[in-house]
């Protein structure tokens, strides 16, 4: 029996997949190369924007032909929007056997056991499933074997108004400390070397605890033996404050690297937003990050577009993204989520308009990545090897979070190395190993 999992969205919706293939596996699924071969196919679904919406229905619309060559093979739906939208996905392919939300993912199982008898497994309740932390006993099974995502905190207790997060994933709950580094250690001893902590708003990690904070928890990880390096995504610049930053700094293995979504530069769209800073609330904080951190490479999202944005306000988030040097955006066109407050407010600008602005967004943020990577010619850094491409090729990445290729050994996979760029691109580096 095989399976085969299409994960669209974020880290989480990553971690979920993994979670689920560690599911399968236990119940003695193995992976497919291709979803021709599968019997259970699961997409795992994103809600943030409406492009994604579309790709699954047509990634749906694909998959349905695997019933013509094994008509008992399964089809589920899962993820945000099937958390938002499940009824309305099976209405719209009644071929799915299979539907359940973000927090219902620990009932796998019982749901496939549901499915194969014939009957529609649907599983889509509002409130948060308090049996979700089961999940937690699940191992992963990951693509890369020296780093791994470690969920520490699920939902968002934010509102931004445009966002559906808080819709499909609850409130904030963390993760007990114990559990967390339970898991670090067990992934160390699988031969792991950079722990990834994941969640919708790592920063606000602990506050339902109440005890612990997330930058201790930062402390904890890196106590945990066999721990090299530490990453965390995505933080909100409301709870990202000088402990935390100073936490980075003194932890040898916190890497030099940070997303720290800004969404856009004007204090008039960042309140109609109600993102909780203005933007010279949120360049303090990159003042200080670069105090403390000075090599610190910086990435951030910025959505254009948004209701009521005029060319002036545009122009503050270009003022940003210059004055800032990130060493990658993530530039969105606004989209309009059902349920969310900004989706009652009316679309001001023209969406001709918005593309044009947003990649001319795009382009000059294109020209500052150059600029960052070049700054790496001629300089030693650390880099941890992660992929053998063959033909002695290898790919890995620097502390800063930046793609180098490599020519070297493969017996080299998993360590960390020196290597001195000699290439920069613009979104990657090419490195010679110091021996
Ligand atoms: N429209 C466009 N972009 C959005 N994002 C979240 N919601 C929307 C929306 N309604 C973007 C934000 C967020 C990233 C994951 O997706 O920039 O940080
Ligand atoms: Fe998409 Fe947001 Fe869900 Fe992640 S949490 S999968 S970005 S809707």
């Amino acid at each position: 029996m095989k399976y085969y999992i299409r994960t669209f969205g974020c880290q989480m919706n990553i971690y979920d997949s993994q979670k689920m293939a560690g599911i399968l596996k236990n119940l003695g699924y193995e992976p497919a190369e291709d979803w021709k071969d599968a019997d259970v196919i699961l997409v795992n679904t994103c809600s943030v924007r409406e492009k994604p919406d579309q790709k699954v229905l047509s990634a749906l619309g694909e998959f349905k032909k695997v019933k013509k060559d094994n008509p008992n093979a399964i089809i589920g739906v899962c993820g945000c929007l099937a958390q938002r939208a499940g009824y309305e996905i099976l209405q719209k392919a009644p071929f799915i056997d299979m539907v359940f939300g973000t927090t219902n993912i620990h009932h796998l199982p019982k749901l496939l056991e549901e499915a194969k008898s014939g009957n529609k497994a649907v599983e889509i309740i509002e409130e948060i499933d308090q049996g979700e932390v089961e999940l937690d006993k699940y191992p992963t099974v990951r693509e890369n074997e020296y780093t791994a995502y470690v969920t520490i905190i699920r939902g968002c207790d934010k509102a931004c108004t445009y966002c559906i997060v808080p819709y499909t994933r609850g409130k904030e709950r963390s993760r007990r400390i114990g559990e967390i580094l339970q898991e670090v250690q067990f992934l160390v001893e699988d031969g792991v070397k950079e722990i990834h902590l994941i969640g919708q708003n790592v920063t606000a990690y602990g506050k339902d605890l109440g005890d612990v904070k997330f930058w201790e928890l930062l402390y904890a990880v890196a106590n945990v033996k066999g721990v090299e390096r530490i990453r965390f995504t995505t933080g909100h610049p409301r709870d990202l404050d000088e402990s935390i930053i100073k936490a980075m700094a003194d932890i040898p293995q916190v890497c030099e690297a940070l997303h720290l979504p800004i969404q856009a530069g004007s204090d008039k769209i960042l309140s109609a937003m109600d993102r909780g800073y203005t933007q010279k609330e949120y360049l303090k904080k990159i003042e200080l990050l670069k105090k403390y951190i000075p090599n610190i490479a910086l990435s951030t999202d910025i959505i254009v577009g948004f209701p009521g944005e005029t060319y002036q306000d545009y122009l503050q988030t270009v003022k940003v993204i210059k004055e800032v040097e990130y060493d990658q955006v993530f530039a969105f066109k606004y989209s309009p989520r059902p349920g969310t407050p900004a989706a009652d407010l009316d679309i001001t600008e023209n969406p001709e308009i918005v593309s044009k602005r947003l990649s001319e967004l795009i382009n000059i943020q294109k020209d500052i990545s150059l600029k960052k990577n070049l700054q790496y010619e001629g300089k030693i850094v650390e880099v941890l090897v992660e992929e053998d491409k063959g033909n002695g090729e290898l790919v890995g990445r620097t502390r800063t979070n930046k793609l180098v290729h490599l020519i070297g050994r493969n017996n080299l996979l998993g360590r960390l190395i020196d290597v001195k760029i000699s290439q920069a691109n613009r979104f990657s580096l090419v490195g010679e190993i110091i021996e």
